[in-house]
């Protein structure tokens, strides 16, 4: 992955600039580095820790053009990412998404999700029309919205990853009422990804969901890891406490990222932004010291008192 143009070393230290940060040592590191990879179980390959949700800024390819889309996902393949999670919605926006995909230095260096979220026959159109859209003969990642007409739609997900139009089969849920149905369906099925909400603010997963992902042997993918931007208007004028810096977190963002990411059922986490630099500070989560057990409790304590 090249993490070590000059361009992203550029970035890099302009980030730690404007975040007040200037360990050098840190700089080095990062730029020797490859972002921290966790294999999907079924198969062993590898993923990048850290993706993009992309709803907002592809909903708003056809108001904004495509260079807003193009710039967030350069950013976050030149910090060695490659995770892009979709839900198409509407034809002009993702086919223009699927034009910017599909450039040269993107084509090979992306693994784009879709999902169905419509019941019966629509779900079946959507899922074609998605790979329609993205000019894509085969999709990495297929999942299920939010468990939306689930046994309809399971079985079709299973003939697209038997004919090869989905490398990866897998279903969705982003609310804790969902839980109970997600987990009587991975006690009849074992998908290849299972996406789930999971934060510092956020914290139920850890008690059933991902460790019964990491028992069955699924992939998992965080949605939400800032309550869709509520962590930090909650968290707004708050400063960090004087420890955070001690192990290695210098914003709020890195606060939720860093307490997220090493969860070892945790194979990927999606930071939804429209704004380049938010993609290289959620990236540059993924590098360096993580906090250990005793510092993840600390953090969880300190944020339920905020
Ligand atoms: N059921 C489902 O399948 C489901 C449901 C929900 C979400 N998801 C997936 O999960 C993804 C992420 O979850 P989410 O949509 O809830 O969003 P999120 O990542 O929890 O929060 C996004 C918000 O955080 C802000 N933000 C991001 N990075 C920041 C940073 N470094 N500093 C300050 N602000 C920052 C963004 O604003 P800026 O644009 O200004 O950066 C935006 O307002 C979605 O895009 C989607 O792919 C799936």
């Amino acid at each position: 992955m090249p993490l070590d143009s000059n361009h992203s070393r550029r970035d890099f230290l302009a980030l730690l600039s404007a975040l007040g940060a200037s360990n050098f040592a840190t700089v080095g590191a990062w730029a020797q580095q490859t972002m921290p990879l966790r294999r999907i179980p079924t198969t062993g390959e590898t993923l990048p820790i850290i993706g993009l949700g992309s709803s907002k800024v592809i909903s708003e390819i056809s108001a904004n053009g495509p260079e807003p889309v193009e710039a967030i996902l350069r950013t976050l393949v030149e910090h060695g990412g490659r995770v892009v999670d979709t839900w198409p919605r509407n034809p002009a926006n993702d086919s223009g998404f699927g034009q910017i995909i599909n450039q040269p230095d993107l084509r090979d260096k992306l693994f784009v999700t879709t999902k169905v979220s419509e019941d019966g026959q629509a779900g079946v159109d959507q899922l074609e029309q998605s790979l329609k859209s993205y000019g894509r003969q085969t999709i990495d990642l297929a999942q299920i919205f939010s468990l939306t007409d689930l046994y309809t739609h399971w079985p079709t997900l299973k003939e697209w990853k038997a004919s090869g139009r989905a490398r990866y089969i897998g279903v969705t849920v982003s609310q804790y009422e969902l839980y109970e149905a997600l987990e009587e369906f991975l006690g009849r099925e074992t998908p290849d990804f299972v996406q789930y909400n999971y934060s510092i603010t956020e914290r139920r997963a850890e008690e059933r969901m991902l460790p019964l992902a990491q028992d069955r042997g699924i992939a998992v993918i965080i949605n939400r890891p800032f309550m869709n931007g509520e962590y930090f208007q909650r968290l707004a004028g708050v400063p960090l406490p004087d420890w955070a810096s001690e192990i290695g977190i210098h914003s709020w963002a890195e606060f939720s990222l860093k307490y997220i990411l090493p969860h070892p059922a945790i194979t990927s986490v999606l930071t939804e932004t429209s704004n380049p630099a938010h993609m290289a500070e959620n990236a540059m989560a993924a590098y360096g010291q993580m906090p250990d057990a005793a510092a993840r409790r600390r953090m969880a304590a300190y944020i339920d008192q905020v």
